[in-house]
C-alpha cells in the first residue's frame, strides 16, 4: 500500500505532469510510493517505510545507494568543478579501466544515456558498412532511437509470423521508413535469424543484440543462436553490436564474455556511471575510427554537451574499481542462492513459475516451462494479473520488486537479504494460492 505523503505529492505531481511523473518507467499501482533516501541496499518512501531495493534505478546501482567512495569522488569533482568544454584526466582514468576489461575493445567515445549509446553505435556501424538498416530482438528494449525502438513490445495481434516476425510499430506517427529499416528476429532461433540476416544483408549495417534481453524475458541465449548470428553476420560483413548496457553488470569481462559472443562493438551504460548519467560506444580501432575528427571532418560526427562529464567519469571509475573479480563472484553466489532457494519454493509447492537470469540478475514468470524467448515469455491478462499482486505483496513485506519480477542484486545486499526476498516469494504463494491457481490450468 501507498503511505498519505506519496497520495498527496502524487495529487501535487499531476499538476503538472500529464501523467503525474517524467519517466514512462516510473512504476505506480496506479500511485507511484516516493523516495527521499536511500542506504546501502535500502531505501525509504517519504511515509517513513524501508524497502529492500530489488529494483536500483533498474540495474543501475550495483553498490546500492549513497556507496563512499562515489561520494567522495562526486564531492572531490564538484570542488573543482562541474563540467568543462575541454577534457579532463577523469575520462581517460575510466576509458583505460574499460578498455583493459572489455575483450577485443581498443577505444571509447562517452555519451550521457544508454539510448545514446546505441543511437551512435547504430550510426557507427552505418557509417563504416554504408548500409542504413539493422536487425534486432523481439522484445528487446534498447532506450529511445526510433530504429532500436522496433518491436520493443508486442504481443500475438501484432508480432507476425514466426518465421518472418513484423517490424512492430512503437509509437502512433513512428515512421514507416523506420519500421521498413528495421529487420526482426526471434531470440533463440538460429536457423531463423540466419536466413533474416543473409536475406537482407545487402542492406544491414548491425545486428543489435543484447546477449540476455531483460524486457524479452531475461532468457539465456544459446550456443546454436549466438553462433549463428555471429557467423551470418560476419559472412556479410555485417557487423555485430551487444548492447551491455543493462548486462555488463553479469561479470568483470561483461555478458558477451560470459557467452563467448565476440562482437564488433559494445554499448555501455548503467553501472559503469556509478549511478550518474552515462553511456559508452566501445569496439576496435578498425570501426570506431569513423568517430576521428582530428584535424578532419570525422565519418561521424559524436559530440553532446555532458559526454564524458567530469562527474560522471569519476563516479563511474569509483564504482568500476570496486567492482573486482572477488566481488562479482560474490554477486554471482548471492544470485545462484536466491535463484535456487525460490526454485526450490517453486519444486516443493508445484507452483507455476520459473525463474530465469544470471550473475545479479533475476526474473520470476508465471510459467511453467522456461521461455526460450520473447513469445514465450509474454503473460496472459490472468498472468499480468498475478504478476502485479506480486509486486504489491513484495512491498508489503518491505521488498521493492520491480513490476514484472525482474530483479537485481547489489553488493551490500547479505545473504540474510536475499533469504528474506526468498521467504516473501514462499509467502505470496501460500498467500495467493487462489488466484495463482488460475494461472496454472
Ligand atoms: C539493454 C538496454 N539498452 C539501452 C538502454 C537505455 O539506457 P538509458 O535508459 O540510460 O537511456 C537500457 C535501459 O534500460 C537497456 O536496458
Amino acid at each position: 500500500m501507498i503511505g498519505t505523503n506519496s497520495l498527496s505529492t502524487f495529487e501535487r505531481a499531476k499538476r503538472v505532469f500529464v501523467d503525474g511523473t517524467t519517466r514512462v518507467t516510473v512504476e505506480r499501482d496506479p500511485t507511484p510510493r516516493y523516495l527521499s533516501n536511500g542506504t546501502g541496499a535500502y531505501v525509504h518512501d517519504i511515509d517513513g517505510r524501508a524497502f529492500l531495493d530489488l529494483n536500483g534505478n533498474y540495474t543501475t546501482l550495483i553498490h546500492g545507494h549513497r556507496f563512499a567512495p562515489v561520494i567522495d569522488a562526486v564531492v572531490n569533482q564538484m570542488q573543482s568543478g562541474a563540467c568543462f568544454a575541454n577534457p579532463t584526466v577523469a575520462e581517460i582514468e575510466l576509458a583505460e579501466l574499460l578498455c583493459k576489461r572489455v575483450p577485443g575493445v581498443d577505444s571509447i567515445r562517452f555519451v550521457s544515456t544508454g539510448s545514446e549509446a546505441v543511437m551512435f553505435a547504430v550510426k557507427a556501424a552505418r557509417a563504416f558498412t554504408g548500409r542504413p538498416c539493422i536487425a534486432k530482438i523481439e522484445g528487446a528494449y534498447h532506450g529511445a532511437y526510433d530504429w532500436a525502438e522496433v518491436s520493443q513490445a508486442g504481443g500475438p495481434d501484432s508480432w507476425g509470423s514466426a518465421e518472418r516476425p513484423n517490424s512492430v510499430r512503437s509509437y502512433k506517427g513512428q515512421p514507416e521508413s523506420v519500421l521498413s529499416e528495421v529487420v526482426t528476429l526471434r531470440f533463440n532461433d538460429p536457423e531463423g535469424a540466419a536466413r533474416l540476416i543473409a536475406e537482407n544483408a545487402h542492406r544491414l549495417a548491425a545486428v543489435l543484440l543484447d546477449p540476455m534481453p531483460s524486457r524479452a524475458g531475461l532468457i539465456s541465449p544459446t550456443a546454436d543462436f549466438l553462433e549463428a548470428v555471429s557467423k551470418t553476420a560476419a559472412k556479410h560483413q555485417v557487423l555485430v553490436i551487444a548492447d551491455e548496457v543493462l548486462n555488463f553488470r553479469q561479470g568483470y569481462h561483461g555478458v558477451s564474455a560470459r557467452f563467448g559472443l565476440q562482437p564488433d562493438l559494445y554499448t555501455l551504460g548503467k553501472i559503469i556511471g556509478g549511478g550518474l548519467p552515462i553511456g559508452a560506444i566501445a569496439g576496435r580501432n578498425e570501426i570506431m575510427s569513423v568517430f576521428d575528427a582530428a584535424g578532419k571532418r570525422p565519418a561521424l560526427p559524436q559530440g553532446g554537451t555532458f559526454s564524458a562529464n567530469p562527474l560522471s567519469m569519476v563516479a563511474g571509475a569509483a564504482a568500476m574499481r570496486a567492482l573486482d573479480p572477488s566481488v562479482f563472484e560474490r554477486l554471482e553466489q548471492l544470485g545462484d542462492h536466491l535463484r535456487n532457494s525460490i526454485r526450490a519454493h517453486i519444486a516443493a509447492t508445484s507452483a507455476p513459475f520459473v525463474v530465469t537470469g544470471a550473475a545479479s540478475l533475476l526474473r520470476i514468470h508465471p510459467k511453467r516451462r522456461t521461455p526460450q524467448e520473447f513469445r514465450d515469455a509474454v503473460t496472459t491478462p490472468d498472468e499480468t494479473n498475478v504478476m502485479r499482486e506480486m509486486s504489491r505483496h513484495f512491498a508489503e513485506q518491505g521488498v521493492l520488486l520491480p513490476f514484472g519480477a525482474a530483479a537485481c542484486l547489489s553488493t551490500p545486499m547479505t545473504k540474510a537479504d536475499v533469504d528474506m526476498v526468498a521467504d516473501v516469494f514462499a509467502s505470496f504463494i501460500e498467500k495467493h494460492s487462489t488466484q495463482i491457481e488460475k494461472i496454472s490450468s
